[in-house]
């Protein structure tokens, strides 16, 4: 069954080498049916929570602030996969990637629990070395909060200018994880 993902890619490098990696799982997942949804969100005009817990009231437009979130919004309420995608930045996500998901909380306040919708996600990362531990210890324990289940990781190391990545097997293994989606 074909199913909805959405891509929160964190990069600011729209041709960078975590971009090089969502493209190809985004590829791979495209030719077996999917639909897929690719946000840059260094490039969206999206501002840090509040903390104000005034938000769910809305299910259209759940936060209180009214900025690019709201294209995401409603694709991340269809999507079965979140594919959270960031370059390695001091041993984490990056901060485009943490602001974002932050922001996700205003879904989980329309419900009176704040429980969270149930999702499958994957993890993308690109990185000049190959310290992933931190963020792979930080998504771990996202899914098992959220109570979401881990479809894989991609995590390239050695690459740190724009095209580094270019003969990598992790494009392909992307390519691969994509494809084995639905
Ligand atoms: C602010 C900043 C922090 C970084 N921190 C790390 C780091 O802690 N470890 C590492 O291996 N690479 C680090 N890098 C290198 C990037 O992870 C690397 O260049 C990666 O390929 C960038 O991905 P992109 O092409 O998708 O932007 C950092 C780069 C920047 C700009």
């Amino acid at each position: 069954m074909s199913k909805k993902i959405i891509i929160l890619n964190g990069s600011p490098r729209k041709t960078g080498n975590t971009a090089a990696l969502t493209s190809e799982f985004a590829k791979g997942a495209r030719e077996v049916g999917n639909t897929v949804t690719e946000f840059f969100l260094g490039s969206m005009n999206i501002h840090g929570c509040k903390g104000c817990f005034g938000g769910g009231k809305n299910p259209d437009s759940p936060c209180v602030q009214k900025d690019d979130m709201d294209k995401i919004y409603p694709v991340y309420k269809e999507a079965d996969i979140v594919v959270l995608a960031s370059p390695l930045y001091y041993w984490t996500i990056s901060g485009q990637l943490k602001t974002a998901f932050d922001r996700l909380f205003a879904v989980a306040e329309c419900d009176p629990n704040y429980r969270n919708p149930r999702k499958e996600s994957v993890l993308i990362m690109a990185a000049e070395g190959h310290g992933f531990e931190e963020s792979e210890y930080w998504y771990d324990r996202l899914e098992k909060h959220l109570g979401w289940k881990s479809l894989g990781k991609i995590l390239c190391g050695g690459v740190m200018a724009v095209g580094d990545i270019k003969d990598k097997q992790e494009l392909k293994d992307a390519y691969e994880l994509g494809k084995a989606i639905g």
